[in-house]
């Protein structure tokens, strides 16, 4: 399996510090940081858009190769996707992670959305990788995971993810119970992609990042663990050693 990526979501930060806190968790040994945008449509609750994102970047440098150090790893928890991508880019977001769901759902389908906010998962990741970023494809618990099997193979490398999240607890909200019941869905993706980065969020700290990283996740957000924790470097570099061990 590829490397471990340790990727402190700030939602766990202090949001009247946004900018300090966030170049304080790379330099306690943060890969990226997991920026959660919520539009309290996808998920009942709202966080913070484009001109926070442009306003934090200014803390923390920009990754100088794809995947690298100070990664904006944008998490969309929003209705309409494909509407934010070009905004999100010029905020400084490098990996825009969408939701299968919104991408596929009764929302995307519905008579309000305009055609050309309309879009299959395929499309919808050609189209952010022409926006020059790292695309990524989410799925909540209840979410099977046999929907990704057709971005994942195919031919075309543009419509391909860079990464899939799977989410270890119901989006919307910080500091919830983690599920293992998710973890069968990572060990499909693991056998079947031996170098994809597969993306664990929600409930991961100490006490469950070894099931996860047994079951073949690299990438781990973490937010009340490391923005709570006494010695936050600890905790990173704790998470960082079960996912290369
Ligand atoms: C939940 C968010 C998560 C959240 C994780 O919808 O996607 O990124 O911040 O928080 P913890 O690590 O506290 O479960
Ligand atoms: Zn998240």
């Amino acid at each position: 399996a590829p490397q471990a990526i340790i990727a402190p979501s700030i939602l766990s930060a202090d949001f009247a510090n946004l900018g300090e806190d966030c170049r304080r968790t790379i330099s306690q040994g943060a890969d990226w940081l997991h920026v959660d945008i919520m539009d309290g449509h996808f998920v009942p609750n709202l966080t913070f858009g484009p001109p926070v994102v442009a306003k934090i970047r200014s803390h923390v440098e920009k990754p100088t190769e794809s995947h690298g150090k100070g990664t904006f790893d944008c998490h969309m928890m929003i209705a309409e996707p494909k509407k934010w991508v070009k905004e999100f880019k010029n905020a400084g977001c490098d990996l825009y992670c969408f939701h299968y769901e919104a991408a596929h759902s009764s929302a995307a389908e519905s008579p309000e959305t305009t055609s050309e906010l309309r879009t299959s998962p395929r499309e919808l990741i050609r189209y952010i990788h022409d926006n020059g970023m790292l695309a990524g494809i989410a799925i909540k618990p209840t979410t099977k995971i046999d929907v990704l099997w057709d971005v994942l193979d195919s031919p075309h490398d543009k419509e391909r993810p860079d990464m899939v999240l799977v989410m270890t607890v119901e989006p919307g909200f910080g500091g919830q119970k983690f599920m293992a019941s998710e973890l069968p869905k990572v060990e499909a993706l693991r056998q079947r992609y031996p170098e994809l980065n597969i993306e664990v969020d929600g409930g991961l700290g100490p006490g469950t990042i070894d099931q996860a990283a047994d079951a073949g996740a690299n990438v781990i957000v973490a937010g009340s663990a490391v923005f709570g924790a006494r010695d936050p470097a600890e905790v990173i570099s704790l998470l960082r050693s079960a996912v290369n061990s």
